[in-house]
């Protein structure tokens, strides 16, 4: 490549700012991942770490940020004409000034402040040989090829850069170019003319870099990996988890057609977060809330709302209009529990256990389990399913038949057990008769009719009682799983939302009864829901608590502001992003996340930091339009 064309490559690829830019790499700084005995160099893939030295440019430091990509040459053999980069991602930037690095502490003191205080005004020159700015970068293990006809490719793989040469910084273009490509490519929009709107444009936010230069760069994400391979979104209370939240699900149910959104809101905040998508006639939706509402008064009360919208005449006119569309509901719990199958092969095993050396015993208890599973098998039937009717006449025969044949001792428990169960004949005449009788009420089974059926996108799962929606979590849940993996039916997916998941999926250690349940009841569906189509979202203020098992499923995440150290140190750990690149969360207002995924953004695992929409303007827009 001759120096003219060489140029024109570089501009279209990298900013100097003007000729402000000028930086070489000064050190690679190999790192060590043996015993993890220091802690500080966990959480990273990367094998070194690199050191640029920055000339000193009085406007560099307000125009370089954590999160800009750097390009180095690098060892890897290319052939004429070529140039091959290795990419790293900035994660630390700082200045320094040479004298004050010379100011001793034993100085007399009026000296030491005469220094610092004469080092202000050097801050306001370009005097390279008194300051300079210094980098700490990580590779993002990608290279960057640039060929002679201007082309350019990237190519993931592991190389070391060149120490002493010239470091380039990534400009906007290439940027947008890294992280969108794929995904506008395959959307078929152009970034360039991205726009705010929900409705017209599916970017997430922008991303947060080059906005002193004034530059746009949307974030978009591939929505079917999002959603198939789960997301989590973390950050301390306040940092706009349930906007993040509301935005991605509105992008989602607005920019593609295969998926469905079943959310459990706890907190009673999406009815306003989504209300312009709720009270949209032609969205087929459904809030199930925990008691029947009779007026929009009642209904306006129970959703949780921002502050500033707490006495906010246009929401519950905006609630009404939801009403009135018969787009509300209340969920009627359990009242007559009929047992389902797995109820009934749990209390064979119970069984069993008690009458361990009693042989004969176990033959009438191995004819009873075979029959149970014989007859799922035979009817297609599912472990949570409910028994009914016909079930229970037949088992009732086995029962009786095998502890006659096997001489069960008529005083003992197992010979009670196989002589009763048409007693839940009973409950099943008096469920069904009892739900005759109620109307309006949504059971579990309605519910999932709901989610299952033709046309509902979104169903809003608003009960703030945390027994009744775990419940209704783990009967729901288990439900659409099994159906999943008889039918082998992955479309439409669902996407499972749970918000304050600390409710959902608590350490299973530490947990007991329901809780420990619905744990292990959302952790199956973060394990086996991606072959089946169901996908997770987990969104919570500390992870500290939770369990490890199923935040490792999750294959994208946002981290907003984690102000304890130890929830960090697990980000770091379980997602493996760089400590130095965590810090900069400390600094996010409302709003602002590191998003990394491993599947759903353009680039795989290279962390990204982005400004999120702010879903109000959305609400606001809407209650504008519709006053
Ligand atoms: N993208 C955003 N842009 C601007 N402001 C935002 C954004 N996201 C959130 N905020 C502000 O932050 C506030 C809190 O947001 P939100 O309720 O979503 O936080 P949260 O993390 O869910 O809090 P909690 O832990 O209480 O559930 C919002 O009322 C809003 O004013
Ligand atoms: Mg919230």
């Amino acid at each position: 490549m001759n120096r003219q064309e060489e140029n024109t490559v570089k501009n279209r690829c990298f900013t100097d700012f003007d000729g402000k830019f000028r930086a070489r790499l000064a050190a690679v700084v190999p790192r060590y991942f043996s015993g993890g005995a220091d802690a500080k160099l966990t959480g990273t893939s990367a094998r070194y770490q690199c050191r640029v030295k920055i000339e000193y440019q009085k406007d560099l430091m307000g125009l370089l940020e954590e999160g800009m990509l750097l390009a180095v040459r690098n060892f890897k053999q290319v052939s004429d004409g070529v140039d091959r980069y290795t990419l790293m991602e900035i994660s630390r930037v700082w200045p320094e000034h040479f004298g004050l690095r010379g100011l001793s502490d034993h100085g007399y003191y009026p000296m030491q402040f005469e220094i610092i205080e004469q080092s202000e005004a050097d801050w306001q020159t370009d005097d390279t040989s008194t300051m300079m700015i210094q980098i700490d970068a990580v590779p993002i293990n990608y290279d960057l090829i640039m060929k002679g006809n201007g082309e350019f490719e990237f190519f993931k793989g592991f190389s070391y850069p060149v120490v002493g040469s010239p470091a380039y910084l990534l400009n906007s273009g290439m940027i947008n170019r890294i992280y969108n490509k794929r995904i506008t490519d395959q959307l078929g929009i152009d970034a360039l003319r991205t726009v705010e709107d929900a409705r017209v444009d599916p970017r997430l936010g922008l991303v947060k870099m080059f906005e002193a230069n004034k530059t746009v760069i949307p974030i978009y994400v591939d929505f079917e990996k999002l959603v198939r391979y789960h997301f989590g979104v973390f950050a301390f209370t306040g940092g706009g988890k349930s906007n993040l939240t509301s935005n991605v699900l509105r992008r989602i149910l607005l920019h593609s057609e295969n998926t469905k959104v079943v959310l459990f809101d706890i907190s009673c905040e999406y009815s306003f977060l989504l209300l312009d998508l709720l009270a949209d006639p032609v969205f087929p939706s459904k809030i199930v809330l925990e008691h029947s509402v009779d007026s929009v008064e009642q209904f306006f009360n129970s959703v949780v709302k921002p502050r500033e919208y707490e006495d906010d005449e246009r929401i519950k006119a905006g609630l009404q209009r939801v009403m009135k569309q018969g787009k509300v509901a209340y969920y009627t719990k359990p009242k007559h529990k009929v047992p389902k199958y797995i109820q009934f092969l749990d209390e064979l095993a119970a069984q069993r256990k008690d009458n361990i050396g009693k042989p004969h015993y176990m033959n009438a208890i191995d004819k009873i389990h075979d029959a149970v599973l014989a007859y799922m098998e035979e009817n297609g039937l599912s472990e949570g399913q409910e028994v009914n009717e016909a079930f229970v006449r037949y088992i009732d025969g086995v029962a009786r038949e095998a502890v006659e044949q096997f001489r069960v001792h008529d005083k003992s428990g197992l010979y009670a057990w196989a002589t009763t169960r048409t007693t839940i004949l009973d409950v099943i005449k008096n469920k069904r008769e009892k739900e005759k009788t109620e109307t309006g009420g949504l059971t579990t089974e309605n519910i999932r009719e709901l989610v299952e059926d033709e046309s509902t996108r979104l169903v809003c799962l608003s009960i703030s009682d945390p027994f009744t929606i775990k419940e209704l979590a783990i009967a729901l849940t288990q439900e659409l799983l099994s159906r999943r993996k008889r039918k082998f039916q992955v479309k439409p997916y669902i996407l499972l939302v749970f918000d304050e998941a600390q409710e959902f999926i608590p350490a299973t250690g530490d947990s007991s009864g329901i809780d420990k349940k619905c744990s292990r009841q959302v952790e199956k569906i973060l394990r086996q829901g991606r072959k089946y189509g169901l996908g997770a979202c987990i969104s919570t203020q500390r992870i500290a608590n939770l369990n490890t098992n199923a935040l490792q499923q999750l294959h994208t995440y946002f981290v907003g502001t984690l102000p304890r150290p130890y929830d960090r140190l697990l980000i770091s750990d379980t997602f493996m992003i760089d400590k130095g690149i965590l810090e900069k969360t400390l600094e996010f207002a409302p709003g602002e996340w590191l998003l990394s995924s491993y599947i759903a953004t353009g680039i795989a695992s290279v962390p990204i930091f982005i400004k999120a929409d702010n879903v109000e303007k959305e609400i606001e827009k809407y209650l504008k339009n519709n006053a």
